[in-house]
């Protein structure tokens, strides 16, 4: 079975960087939210996207039209699902919202249908077990910005097969990405070793060890790093780092990978980053 309909549940920064790559790649894509303002968003940000690589010189304005014309919105999961090859899944990072999606997706979409998450870190098995095709449900994880990264960490829950795993990573070549296989454990491998490095950036300011541009700076220009860990923090957004570390550590049960306490108070205080305007900078 050829994958030819792309749906893409999520039409957020990461859910619309997705469709934007699978229609580029000549994919026909579905974009799916709750609400017509969070679809028109998405859409309008890979609107900009592709208008950027057009005054660049990398599309032409046909390519462009021929592009965003692959991509359909929707707000029903209905229509989303009816007709895909693959689903996508880019939603919040909370169990509970995914396995609702995965169970109502096993509902509607066909027999042979791939459900695919894009979680930074939950465990692909659990999301697997709410349906019935566990077989045909695996961790399909870009890295942000997804038009720009060349990752997808393809994770295998326990159930996964051979044949959809080969589909997947074939899927992801066609999307001019690497393809790099792991297996289903807390934080995959990206966000386990990624995570804690950031936590301990995070301890390093709040035990006034050094400011946060100073980190930054070691990190950038020390280990030539393209953004120090406190600015990739807050791209990322606070609250999802803060749920990753929250899953390693409940996954491992090792006090290695405790969240630090300035993490969680900026959480608490709605210092999420960029997107809120404000984290360990402020944005205007
Ligand atoms: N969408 C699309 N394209 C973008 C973009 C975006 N949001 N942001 C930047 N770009 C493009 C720019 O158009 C530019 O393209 P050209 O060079 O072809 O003109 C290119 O990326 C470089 O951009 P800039 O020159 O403006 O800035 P930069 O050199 O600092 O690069 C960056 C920006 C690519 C984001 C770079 O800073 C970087 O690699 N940062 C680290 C990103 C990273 O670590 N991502 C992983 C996060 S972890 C994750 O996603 C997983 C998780 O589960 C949490």
């Amino acid at each position: 079975m050829s994958i030819q309909n792309v749906s893409v549940i999520g039409a957020g920064q990461m859910g619309s960087g997705i469709a934007q790559v699978c229609a580029q790649a000549g994919f026909q894509v579905v974009l799916h939210d709750i609400e017509e303002p969070y679809v028109q968003k998405g859409l309008q940000a890979i609107t900009r996207n592709l208008a950027r690589n057009v005054e660049k010189g990398r599309l032409t304005e046909e390519d462009k039209t021929d592009i965003l014309s692959r991509i359909t919105t929707t707000t029903q999961l209905e229509t989303a699902g009816q007709q895909a090859d693959i689903v996508i899944e880019a939603i919040l990072e909370k169990m509970e919202a995914k396995e609702s999606v995965f169970s109502q997706l096993d509902q509607i979409c066909p027999a042979h249908t791939i459900l695919a998450s894009n979680t930074s870190s939950l465990p692909i098995t659990e999301i697997a077990a709410v349906t019935n095709r566990a077989e045909q449900v695996i961790g399909m994880h870009f890295m942000n910005p997804v038009p720009v990264m060349k990752l997808v960490e393809i994770i295998r829950g326990l159930a996964t097969s051979d044949e959809v795993f080969a589909q997947v990573k074939d899927m992801a070549e066609q999307l001019q990405k690497t393809a790099v296989e792991v297996n289903d454990f807390p934080g995959f491998v990206s966000n386990r070793i990624l995570m804690p490095m950031i936590n301990e950036a995070i301890y390093t300011v709040y035990e006034g060890v050094a400011t946060p541009a100073a980190i930054d700076d070691v990190m950038k220009l020390g280990m030539n790093h393209p953004m120090g860990p406190l600015t990739l923090a807050d791209f990322i957004g606070l609250d999802t780092c803060l749920s990753i570390m929250e899953t390693l550590y409940e996954g491992f049960g090792d006090s290695k990978y405790r969240p630090c306490p300035l993490l969680r108070k900026y959480v608490k205080a709605g210092w999420l980053g960029k997107k809120s305007g404000r984290g360990f900078y402020q944005y205007t």
